[in-house]
């Protein structure tokens, strides 16, 4: 296969074509904003996708569609963002010009004390009223459970939250009116090219398409490939680890596609929590919760579902549902595809069945039979009946019951019986108040 080779980045950067030869694999977007750009705007706080003080938005493409989401600018590298549109707090008001709607209601509402949270607040309600100009209470928690307020309070910034579409018009907001133009620049970024940037430690790669990530990935299985970097971010900022070769996998339109069959749906392995939400709540309503759970609402926009599965992370929360669910995980390597049931993929404690060069290129879950049981059961509401039931399972399914703690969750699939598929893993909560 012959590939062009593209030696820079571009991005849009808020009003500004950026492009970039120059770019370490793991420089942060928070660092290049506030170091190398000077977008002071956006805050640093705990450098590890916790509170959320760095948020900014990320417009991608998809099939002509482009989307704004929060993310944590950062764990999110700047060699990630080849073809994206970056929105900073810098942007939303030109000096001694009017408050963008948003920053004006938190004004109104009384929603800021220091103010070091702000910026932050400011773009994940930003990105929640282009999605959702009305948002009801639970919509608006959901939307800033990434974001710390260590001294105003949440209710003044719901409040806030509240007011913007009173305040502002959406249809009359930059980024909305005007779409049709930025989709066309984006547009006009898209090359199909591979791009290849630095040597030794500062390499990082981009691969043309997932045929080109699989012949890169088998040539070179020592490279890290990262997706959404929720979990490699914080190798780089907390554990100063040096990560390149580095191959990006969040640009790629094939590993974010979903398909829904008869039998099940699968997930390419670059698709974010956020994306497969939708479909997750009409099929599997009972992971719904786990979904809300997992993380904040900007690492559920980066995070992938093939990132927690690849980890192996013996804390990682979808698989022990997945596996419940019967799920399997498609590797690839090279020009070979495998599917392997979830259950067999993990082998032991950090090991997994991947061969050196192969990735994870989707996770299929399969309906569930109309009369199957399946749900998030509570261990401690669960009471003695249910550890009654659930002695007289055969010994292998037992051991999952064992050990449990007070926050471990029970995932059953199938009802008490040897046919019954379950598995146990913890589910971290989150709380606004
Ligand atoms: C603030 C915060 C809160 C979090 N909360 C939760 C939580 O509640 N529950 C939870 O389970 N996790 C949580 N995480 C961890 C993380 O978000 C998840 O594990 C996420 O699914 C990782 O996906 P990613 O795309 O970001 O992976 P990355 O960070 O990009 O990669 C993770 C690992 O997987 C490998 N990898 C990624 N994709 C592939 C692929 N397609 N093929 C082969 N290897 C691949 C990478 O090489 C790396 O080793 C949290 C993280 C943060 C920062
Ligand atoms: S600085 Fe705290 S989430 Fe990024
Ligand atoms: S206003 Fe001070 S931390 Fe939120």
């Amino acid at each position: 296969m012959t590939v062009q080779i593209r030696s820079s980045i571009r991005f849009l950067l808020n009003h500004r074509l950026v492009e970039l030869s120059a770019v370490s694999a793991v420089q942060t977007l928070l660092d290049f904003l506030r170091i190398d750009r000077n977008l002071r705007g956006t805050k640093e706080g705990c450098a590890e996708g916790d509170c959320g003080a760095c948020t900014v938005l990320v417009g991608r493409l998809l099939d002509g569609q482009l989307k704004y989401e929060s993310v944590n600018a950062c764990i999110r590298f700047v060699g990630s963002l080849d073809g994206c549109h970056i929105v900073t707090v810098d942007s939303l008001a030109t000096p001694g010009g009017p408050l963008h709607p948003v920053q004006q209601a938190m004004v109104d509402t009384h929603a800021s004390q220091c103010g070091f949270c702000t910026p932050g607040f400011v773009m994940s309600l930003y990105g929640l009223w282009m999605e959702n100009p009305k948002p009801s209470v639970t919509e608006i928690e959901k939307a800033l459970q990434g974001n710390l307020c260590r001294c105003t309070g949440y209710a003044a910034i719901i409040r806030a939250a509240e007011a913007v579409s009173v305040i502002g018009d959406l249809d009359r907001d930059p980024l909305v009116a005007e779409r049709a133009t930025i989709i066309q620049k984006l547009e006009g970024l898209k090359d199909g090219k591979r791009v290849e940037i630095g040597e030794g430690s500062e390499r990082f790669l981009l691969p043309a398409s997932v045929d080109d990530l699989a012949e890169i990935y088998e040539a070179e299985p020592k490279a890290r490939i990262v997706a959404g970097s929720t979990d490699v971010g914080l190798w780089v900022t907390k554990f100063m680890r040096d990560i390149a070769p580095v191959v990006h996998l969040s640009h790629l339109d094939e590993l974010r596609r979903i398909s829904v069959d008869e039998t099940g749906i699968t997930f390419g392995a670059g698709v974010s929590y956020t994306e497969s939400f939708p479909l997750i709540s009409k099929y599997f309503p009972q992971l719904i919760e786990l979904w809300n759970r997992i993380g904040g609402q900007q690492v559920r926009n980066m995070g992938t579902i093939g990132g927690n599965i690849a980890n192996g992370s013996p804390i990682g929360d979808t698989p022990p549902a997945l596996i419940a669910l019967g799920a399997s995980v498609v590797l690839r390597k090279g020009k070979v595809s495998r599917t392997v049931l979830l259950e067999s993929f993990f082998i032991e404690y950090g090991k997994q069945d991947r061969q050196p060069g192969e990735f994870v290129e989707a996770v299929r879950i399969p309906f569930l039979d109309e009369n199957a049981l399946c749900g998030l059961q509570d261990h401690q509401a669960a009471g003695r009946g249910h550890l009654r039931r659930l002695r007289r399972l055969p010994p292998d399914l037992r051991w999952q019951w064992q050990g449990l703690r007070s926050r471990d969750r029970l995932w059953r699939h199938g009802g008490d019986t040897e046919a019954g598929r379950q598995c146990r893993g913890r589910v971290n909560r989150c709380r606004l108040d």
